[in-house]
């Protein structure tokens, strides 16, 4: 099967140098590049490209769409999760038309061809999911119409094209889980249109530029992972949009701001874990009234955890592990009383901190929805109430 698999592009070939008139019409261009793309693959076990033959105009060919205006242009190609193995053909440049190319989820390799840089239509380019190698070319900066750029989960090295800024209409990249290296540009924070930028599980280093506070439509900025120092800039808690900001895993120092949560109002996770941040939790943490998730295990933090932490409705993870947080009188553990009222709470992880006194019993009143409760490593006393029995999760 895999055998003739892999001939039948030179057979489809063969046929047409007897088929085909020499002279090239215009609205066969596309279909030259089409079928060029589909000599790079070499592997189609679902049979998909089988339909990208003589008998059927390419703009009927499974995954084509071509243009109303332009009935031979092709404007989209979507050939996801298609177990599709090759390279991706310099070939798509001619498809000047095209608008979306989506080939995500397959078993592409190879690198990203220069030339889709001068695709000036395109809008939206998927190639998540695959093996690709190689860098980011420069030349995408020539997509001056793109909006969506993702290309998660490959083996993309290199660093960030600085290029990049000039793409002013990009509203989503993803260029998470690759190996990229380098600095994050701080010019990025001229695309003021991005709602989400993920560079996650990456080698990046350096520090959070400040610049990224400019994107004020920011709403999931996603950079855990990777090599990241110095503090986290004021500006990034300055964008009102935020809703999943994610930094975990890096080296990132200092505090956060006292009243972080007056301008994160529309927050609903916060993952800095393993980090050296250190100072207090910001005491206007209930001001981040739709906060569902909290995640500060593995750094720096001290003092007290905030009573008012208890009006999070939405809380149902507080991981505060390996932390240096104190409990030291009564009136300290005044927060476990206030959790009560987190009917959705499931993980309230406190271990290796220093909380000291007597465990309040209120603890058998914290939601039934619990199922972990980490409380190891710490110097309180006392008993545990027999009612514990109660979280029956
Ligand atoms: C291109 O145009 C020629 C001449 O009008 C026509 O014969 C041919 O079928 C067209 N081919 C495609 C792929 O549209
Ligand atoms: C061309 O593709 C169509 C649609 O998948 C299929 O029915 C037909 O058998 C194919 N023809 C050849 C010659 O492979
Ligand atoms: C684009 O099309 C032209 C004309 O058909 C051809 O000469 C050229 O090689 C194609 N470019 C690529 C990168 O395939
Ligand atoms: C890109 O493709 C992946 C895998 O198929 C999919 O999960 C993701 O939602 C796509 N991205 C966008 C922005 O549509
Ligand atoms: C692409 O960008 C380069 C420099 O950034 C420029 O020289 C070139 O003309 C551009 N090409 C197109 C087709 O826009
Ligand atoms: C940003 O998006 C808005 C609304 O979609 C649009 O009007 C504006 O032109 C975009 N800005 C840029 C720089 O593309
Ligand atoms: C950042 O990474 C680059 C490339 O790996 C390296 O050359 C540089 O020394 C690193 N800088 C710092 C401050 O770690
Ligand atoms: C970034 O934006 C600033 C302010 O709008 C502008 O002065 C600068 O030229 C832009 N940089 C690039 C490379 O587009
Ligand atoms: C935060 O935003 C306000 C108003 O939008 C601005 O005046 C202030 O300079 C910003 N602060 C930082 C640190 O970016
Ligand atoms: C919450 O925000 C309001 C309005 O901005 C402010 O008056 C109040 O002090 C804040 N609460 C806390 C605990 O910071
Ligand atoms: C729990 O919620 C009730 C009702 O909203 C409120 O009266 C009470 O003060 C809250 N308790 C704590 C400890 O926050
Ligand atoms: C637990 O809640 C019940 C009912 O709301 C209340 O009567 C009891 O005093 C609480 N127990 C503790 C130890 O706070």
């Amino acid at each position: 099967m895999a055998k003739i698999v892999s001939l039948l592009p030179l057979y489809l070939l063969l046929i047409s140098s007897f088929v085909l008139p020499v002279k090239s019409f215009d609205n066969v261009t596309d279909m030259y590049a089409l079928r060029s793309f589909k000599s790079s693959i070499y592997g189609d076990p679902t049979g998909t490209l089988f339909s990208w033959n003589h008998s059927l105009h390419h703009c009927h060919w499974k995954g084509v769409v071509c243009g109303r205006r332009h009935p031979d242009r092709v404007t989209a190609l979507n050939l996801d999760s298609l177990q599709l193995t090759g390279c991706i053909s310099s070939s798509l440049t001619n498809l000047t038309f095209l608008q979306r190319l989506s080939l995500s989820n397959n078993n592409l390799i190879g690198s990203i061809p220069e030339e889709l840089g001068l695709l000036g239509r395109l809008k939206f380019l998927n190639l998540s999911e695959n093996s690709l190698s190689g860098n980011i070319p420069s030349t995408i900066g020539n997509c001056s119409k793109l909006k969506v750029l993702h290309i998660e989960s490959n083996h993309i090295q290199g660093t960030i094209p600085s290029q990049l800024a000039q793409c002013s209409k990009l509203t989503y990249i993803s260029l998470r889980e690759n190996f990229l290296i380098g600095t994050i540009p701080p010019i990025l924070g001229n695309l003021t249109n991005l709602s989400v930028l993920k560079f996650s599980l990456n080698n990046l280093n350096g520090t959070i530029p400040a610049s990224l506070g400019q994107l004020q439509l920011l709403e999931t900025l996603l950079l855990g992972f990777n090599n990241l120092f110095g503090e986290i800039p004021e500006s990034i808690f300055n964008i009102s949009s935020m809703l999943v900001l994610s930094l975990p895993g890096n080296q990132l120092e200092g505090s956060l701001p006292s009243n972080m949560c007056d301008t994160y109002s529309n927050l609903r996770s916060l993952y800095l874990s393993d980090n050296q941040l250190k100072g207090l939790i910001p005491s206007s943490i209930s001001n981040c009234s739709v906060l569902g998730k909290i995640v500060f295990a593995i750094n720096s933090f001290t003092g007290i955890i905030p009573s008012n932490i208890g009006s999070l409705k939405n809380l149902f993870v507080l991981e505060m592990s390996e932390n240096k947080l104190e409990a030291k009188k009564p009136s300290d553990w005044s927060f476990i009383d206030a959790l009560v009222n987190c009917t959705l709470l499931e993980v309230l992880n406190l271990g290796s901190n220093q909380l000291q006194g007597i465990l309040p019993n209120s603890i058998v009143n914290l939601s039934s929805t619990l199922y972990e409760i980490g409380l190891w490593m710490n110097q309180f006393s006392g008993s545990i109430p027999a009612a514990i029995g109660r979280l029956t999760n």
